[in-house]
């Protein structure tokens, strides 16, 4: 069946890669775009927008590199945005063409305030382009999306006419953008219906929307949305985007879930039907959302709904009083359902790589033999000082390994902090350099973290500044694993890094290498960039 046909469920058009990525500071890089893009396909996201192939070589090639990889029969459909450009389209198709199943997503504004402002266009010009470059998209494919960008604050009689040329130039989806997350719901819901009865051609394609999160309002006005008929979102794993940040995927699909009887009618079933509204592997969204939240940088607020660390904890004595004698009288849904580990305690310094192997293995982690060894001898390490091993734990092992592994760069040989109420924090630190070289030295600064960064940046030379810095407990117990997630600022650029360990002093200062090594491959990738530049000008 092909997609355009399947409207009795919504579809799932995950922009994770593309306007999650935006985030400030949310920088990807190939090998990271490709893990997670690899956990979408896990999940059963319908589409991956996998970046905007013409903005840099690294998009190009991520997009690619997802087509390749991800885009495999049988699996998620891969897009790329592209503004209404001959050039964006072009690279959008060249990215996309190892796919079995490839999209252009191309958009120009509609809204009085960007023709004025930002395109210097009129409103024909506008709607020449839209029709003459929804065309061009689709002499290379045949799954070409459209949005007009601002769509809810364009005026709606142009909107409408913009709509009716799009699809009559072969758009298969229209995308209708609340940009600046402006609209309430039931506006959404008028905007919505308003599309319905006035664009004569609409019912040729899926409806999709779009909703940004500046008042909050993007997951209501995506449910909103579906009410009036949209069969397909557009969201991101934990909420993540441009500004305020996109519709959360995780929130979007538990509500259409948990609430079926409420959304079946919509769908022209009955209200008691069991048959899911989205294709979404709901078990996967816990391991999504800690991927995506690890390798971004981007920590999850505790209050978050769906995967927050609160989400499913209950402090009140009446709540626990509750839950313990009926769960559902506090809880909608169960921690399982997405996939929530129970904090199982699993292993412990005697269990052997088998039974180590075997458990990360249900948690998801298949690593492969070099991985496996490097995280079963800290494995080992986080045994000697931690009695007993959660599932928690595990993950954080497991995740920190598959850091170090896309990182590679400057690699930390020794920590040794001295520190306490009577002495001068000093720390002595031994790098190996990307190209061998050992270097060692020391330094004092106002706590053991201070003292830790002062002796890396001297070691490493490369400017930064460091803007966040946090510890977050993966267990409780005073024996507990740390992480410490730090996000620096070079130039206008944010890089993250996170790191895991019992010693929080350690742990910060291999989250802070993780973050250097990621500024240090932009740099070098910078660097390579304009090395060709230059041999293309003198040649
Ligand atoms: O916010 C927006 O309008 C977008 C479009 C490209 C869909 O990101």
């Amino acid at each position: 069946m092909s997609i355009a046909s399947q409207t009795e469920r919504v579809i799932i058009f995950d922009t994770t890669l593309r306007d999650g990525e935006q985030s400030p500071g949310a920088t990807l890089n190939v090998e990271e775009k490709l893990a997670i893009a690899h956990q979408l396909a896990l999940l059963g996201v319908d589409v991956i927008e996998a970046g905007f192939a013409v903005a840099s070589p690294g998009d190009f090639q991520a997009v690619k590199s997802i087509a390749e990889q991800v885009g495999i029969s049988g699996g998620p459909i891969i897009c790329s945005l592209a503004r209404a450009i001959r050039q964006d389209i072009q690279a959008a198709a060249e990215a996309l063409k190892p796919a079995a199943h490839s999209r252009i997503h191309t958009m120009i504004s509609t809204s009085d305030i960007h023709l004025k402002y930002q395109l210097k266009k009129s409103r024909s010009e506008v709607l020449a382009i839209a029709e003459e470059m929804i065309a061009y998209a689709k002499s290379f494919v045949d799954d070409v999306e459209f949005s007009p960008m601002d769509a809810s604050r364009t005026e709606r009689e142009f909107l409408y006419q913009v709509l009716k040329v799009a699809i009559a130039a072969g758009a298969t989806t229209i995308n209708i953008p609340d940009t600046v997350g402006y609209c309430t719901p039931k506006e959404m819901g008028n905007l919505i219906q308003g599309i319905r009865e006035n664009v004569p051609n609409i019912e040729q394609v899926i409806l999709s929307v779009h909703t940004q999160n500046d008042l909050g309002l993007a997951t209501a006005n995506a449910l909103a949305a579906i009410e009036y008929g949209v069969r397909q979102v557009e969201c991101t794993i934990n909420g993540i985007g441009e500004r305020a940040g996109n519709a959360a995927l995780e929130e979007i699909v538990m509500a259409l879930q948990v609430r079926k009887p409420f959304f079946n009618p919509y769908f022209g079933r009955s209200v008691d039907s069991e048959t899911p509204l989205t294709n979404i592997k709901t078990q996967e969204i816990y391991k999504t959302s800690s991927l995506v939240s690890q390798l971004t940088g981007m920590l999850i607020q505790p209050n978050k709904a769906i995967v927050g660390a609160n989400a499913f904890a209950h402090e009140s004595g009446i709540h626990q009083d509750g839950i313990i004698k009926h769960r559902e009288t506090y809880e909608i849904m169960e921690a399982a359902a997405i996939g929530l580990p129970e904090n199982r305690i699993v292993l412990g310094k005697h269990s052997g790589r088998n039974a180590f192997r075997t458990r990360l293995k249900e948690l998801g982690f298949d690593l492969n033999e070099a991985d496996l060894n490097k995280a079963f001898n800290r494995f080992k390490e986080v045994a000697d000082k931690k009695k007993e091993i959660s599932d928690w734990d595990l993950e954080a092992i497991a995740r920190d390994e598959m850091q170090i592994q896309v990182e590679s760069g400057f690699q930390i040989e020794h920590v040794q902090v001295i520190c306490g109420d009577c002495t001068c924090p000093t720390a002595t630190i031994t790098i190996v350099t990307p190209d061998g070289k050992i270097l060692t030295d020391a330094t004092i600064g106002t706590g053991p973290v201070d003292a830790v960064y002062q002796a890396i940046s001297k070691l490493v030379q490369i400017p930064n500044q460091l803007i966040e810095f946090s510890v977050q407990s993966v267990t409780e117990g005073i024996d507990a694993l740390g992480t410490v997630t730090v996000r620096l600022r070079h130039q206008e650029r944010i890089f993250s890094g996170q790191a895991s360990d019992t010693d929080i002093v350690v742990a910060a200062a291999y989250a802070y290498v993780n973050a250097l090594n990621r500024l240090y491959r932009y740099l070098q990738t910078q660097r390579l960039h304009s090395q060709v530049t230059d041999a293309v000008i003198s040649g």
